[in-house]
Order: C-alpha cells, then structure tokens, then sequence
C-alpha cells in the first residue's frame, strides 16, 4: 500500500500592525489583498481592531483571498510576527507640526514598542508614528534590538509626493519617475532633484529651476498640504501604501533600495542618528547604506535637517 507523504505546510507570514488607525486599516487591507501575509492588527481602543479586522475578513471573502486578519487588544495575539509596523499614535492635525506630535507620541511608542517586542523578538520592526526620525531612534533604543531590525517609513513617501508633482508638472505618468528624497521626514526634507530621474532622464534637462523649486516646496509640505484640506485628518492612503512597499520587501527579501530612516554610524558624516538615507531593503532589514556623493549645498540642508532631528532626541 503506498503511504501518503505528509507534506508539512511551510508557515504563512505574520505582520503585526500596531495601532488600527486610518495609516494601520488600509496597510492591514493591502497585506491581505495581495496575499501577502496574514494580519494581527492590535490597538489600545477595545473592538475597534476586532470590529476592523472582521470587516477586512468580509472584503477577503470578496477578493477571493484567505489571510488570517485577527484584531486583538492583547499582544499575546501577536505573538512570532516577522515583521511589525508601528502606527499607533495621534496624526497631525491643522496648525500641529510633527514635532508638537513629539511628547504624546513618545510616550505611546515607548509603551506599546516593549509590549510588541516581547512577543516577536526576531521581528523587523518598520515606524511610521510620526514624528518619525525621532519615533524611529525612540523605538530602537526601547526595543535594545540591533540597528538593522529598525527602520523608518519616511522616505518612500516623501519620494512618492515628489514623483506625483514632477509628473503633474510635465504631464506624464508618474510610473516613469525615480525620485530620491533624503533627510528627516519634516519641513527640512531633502529632494534631490539631480538625482531624479523620468526613465533616467534627469529632471534638471525637462523641468526649470523656477518650477523644480516650487515643487521641492510643494512636496517639503505635502503632509501639511493634506492635513489643512483633510481639515480633521491627514494622509493614510499613501503612507499605508509606502508602508506596504517595506514590508513586502523584507518578506520576499527583495533586497529593494528605498530612501528610509536608518541608523547612521557616520555615514554622511552624521552619527547616532536615524534619519532619511538610500538603504537597501530585505528579509534581515536595513542590510546596506549607501552613501551618495552630495554637492556641498545638499549635504549642507542634510546637515540642518540632522540637527534638526537630534534636537528633538534630546527633548526625549
Ligand atoms: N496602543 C495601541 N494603539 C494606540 C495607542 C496605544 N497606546 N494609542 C493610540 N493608538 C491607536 C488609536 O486608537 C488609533 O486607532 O492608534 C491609532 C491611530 O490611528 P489614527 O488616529 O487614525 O491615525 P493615523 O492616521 O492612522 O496615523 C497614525 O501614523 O502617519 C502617522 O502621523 C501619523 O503618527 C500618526 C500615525
């Protein structure tokens, strides 16, 4: 008689998403639709997870797909994640910078990074409360995890508001546009126009100076530029979105080159910091820096916007 082999099922991926908000409701609902992992979607508010979850599982049934979309208040739920976006936290609203976010965020980030940890140690951890260089080096020092497993969800939006412009300004579609954005995620960003590209054209040959300006403006604002029109609200759609592309990278370990805050140990001559860099993105996190020859005037603005960043470590 011939047996059947038990073949055993290799485990699915697990994300954990802390805080159910608007940012943690659409990335849940991204991860599940894509079949990417399943989802354990954790916040302090009783039922709201639970409430969110269930309907995300009635979406799944429409979409065809079957992750697991748990909503929990406990983080025993949480348990063995692989990777964990943090997004519990206030968002800005009108007239509030990031850096007024600073002391109410501080303290939810370092409650509910401890709590998370203890449940999946070997889990990258990805930051989105804002504001975020310094929720991300917060969330670094509470978790005592290696620099590598900590990154910041900053850049790929900030990148994503410059390419919408450019393609705006020219009138093109928006999927033939590179373009790189360093620095904290603030006021102080650092577009790069030389470095952006439309199919590895460089912007500076199709754009003029007057209008690159204006749209390096436009996108240093491009939160705020939300929040004032949102009027009681502010952008989830693209950074659950860009939050998205992160973890997909370090679960299919794509080894995806993404602007993300990163710790920096003199890279750019800035260290103890984590701030907006070109890092290369796997399955063991931040697995490369890469440094870019700046002209004197970028690593200028970079430096304003590192200092920037640490004044704020220190009020922490
Ligand atoms: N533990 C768990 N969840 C919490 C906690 C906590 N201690 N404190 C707040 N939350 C939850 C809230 O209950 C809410 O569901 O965090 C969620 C935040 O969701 P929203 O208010 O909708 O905010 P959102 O737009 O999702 O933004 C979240 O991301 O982009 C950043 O600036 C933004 O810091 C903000 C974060």
């Amino acid at each position: 008689m011939i047996m059947p082999t038990l073949v055993q099922a290799s485990r699915s991926p697990q994300v954990t998403i802390i805080g159910a908000g608007n940012v943690g409701g659409t990335l849940a609902h991204r991860i599940a639709e894509s079949n990417l992992a399943n989802v354990v979607l954790c916040d302090i508010v009783q039922g709201k997870p639970q409430g969110i979850a269930l309907d995300l599982m009635q979406a799944s049934a429409i979409a065809k797909v079957d992750r697991q979309i748990v909503g929990t208040n406990d983080y025993a739920d949480t348990k063995n994640s692989d990777v964990i976006v943090l997004t519990a936290g206030l968002p800005r609203k009108e007239g509030m910078s990031r850096n007024d976010l600073l002391r109410i965020n501080a303290s939810i980030v370092k409650d509910v990074v401890s709590k998370a940890i203890a449940q999946s140690p070997n889990a990258i951890l990805i930051v989105v409360t804002n504001p975020l260089d310094v929720m991300t080096y917060l969330a670094w020092q509470v978790s005592g995890f290696p620099t590598h497993q900590v990154v910041g969800m900053a850049g790929v939006l900030d990148a994503a508001r410059f390419q919408t412009f450019i393609a705006m300004e020219l009138g093109i579609s928006s999927a033939d546009i590179n373009a790189m954005v360093l620095g904290g995620h603030g006021d102080l960003m650092v577009p790069l126009p030389r470095l952006s590209t439309v199919n590895s054209v460089p912007i500076t040959e199709l754009i003029n100076k007057d209008a690159i300006d204006r749209i390096v403006e436009r996108t240093r604002n491009g939160g705020a530029e939300i929040v004032k029109l949102m009027q009681n609200g502010s952008a989830y759609f693209a950074p659950s979105a860009a939050a998205y592309s992160m973890v997909e990278a370090v679960l299919s370990d794509r080894h995806r080159l993404f602007p993300a805050a990163a710790y920096l140990t003199g890279e750019y001559g800035l260290k103890d910091i984590f701030m907006g860099v070109p890092v290369q993105l796997g399955r063991q996190g931040v697995e490369k820096i890469i440094e870019l020859q700046l002209t004197s005037d970028e690593l200028a603005v970079l430096h304003a916007s590192a200092t920037s960043i640490q004044e704020n470590i220190n009020l922490l």
